[in-house]
């Protein structure tokens, strides 16, 4: 099982976790007649919400590594997802301090505890549930391999002698300038849609497998700006292209 994957049963499991805080939350307050015991309730609650926090700074660990290892730009997913995370740990520490330290504002804790469960709703339905969407509930492994590859730690397989290190922007417009060159410079020898010769290779995931189809180097966009400024054999060389128009290239290629 991918981590991915195990991140997103966890994640259903912290959504069944803020329904049996709301349930208890109810009940406990809830002003008609009582069903079950309160104290009983009150031990539920702090248990599921220890444990709904235990889960979280576990998940939290897996997200940052991602994003240290990685070093993208984070997409317009996962700044949601960042955001509401921050939200929850801001209204976690709030309700605390109104359960524990400023009892006068014991009043809100209930509305607290709802926005709570609502942005879980909202921080799943950005990680977890679009993993689950997208590889057809753990089925399809391209998005896993498109992430093991982003995280496989470039700077230790990418050529280091060739120059610095590039960080493959993400952002759309990169992407759309990377498009407009790569149609007009690339596409006469390159397939973007498959991985089919014409002049040169196809395309189609470059950057996705692990080695380049040619010269058999790692993958990264350092070792594709290298073929750019000094290709191998029968390829024009690109020397002349400014670096902002070769990251938006590789910023193109990152999305074949
Ligand atoms: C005139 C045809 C031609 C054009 C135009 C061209 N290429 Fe190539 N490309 C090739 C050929 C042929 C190869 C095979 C390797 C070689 O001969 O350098 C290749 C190989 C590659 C490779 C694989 C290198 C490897 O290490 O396996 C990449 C990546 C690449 N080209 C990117 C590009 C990009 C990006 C552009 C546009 C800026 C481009 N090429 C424009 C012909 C072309």
């Amino acid at each position: 099982m991918s981590i991915l994957y195990f991140k997103s049963l966890l994640s259903i499991c912290m959504i069944i976790l803020s329904i049996i805080a709301m349930f208890t939350m109810l009940e406990i307050i809830g002003k008609g007649e009582r069903k079950y015991n309160i104290e009983k309730l009150k031990k539920i609650h702090k248990a599921n919400g220890a444990l709904y926090f235990i889960i979280f700074l576990f998940i939290t660990y897996f997200c940052l590594s991602f994003i240290i290892n990685s070093k993208s730009e984070l997409s317009a997913r996962s700044t949601f997802h960042s955001i509401f995370a921050l939200t929850i740990i801001v209204l976690m520490a709030l309700k605390v301090s109104f359960i524990r330290i400023y009892r006068q504002f014991y009043g809100k804790v209930q509305t607290l505890g709802i926005l709570i469960a609502l942005i879980t709703f909202g921080l799943m339905g950005t990680s977890g549930g679009y993993y689950l969407l997208v590889t057809e509930f753990g089925i399809d492994k391209t998005f896993d391999k498109m992430m093991e590859y982003k995280t496989g730690n470039p700077v230790k397989t990418a050529d280091r002698k060739e120059g610095a290190r590039i960080v493959v922007r993400t952002d759309p417009e990169s992407i759309l300038k990377g498009k407009g060159l790569y149609e007009s410079k690339c596409f006469r020898c390159h397939k973007a849609t498959s991985t089919e010769w014409h002049v040169g290779p196809g395309h189609k995931g470059i950057m996705k497998n692990q080695f380049l189809p040619v010269s058999k180097k790692p993958a990264t966009p350092e070792n594709i700006a290298n073929q750019l400024r000094n290709p191998l054999k029968d390829m024009p060389s690109y020397a002349h292209l400014p670096d902002e128009d070769i990251l938006n290239i590789i910023a193109y290629l990152n999305t074949l």
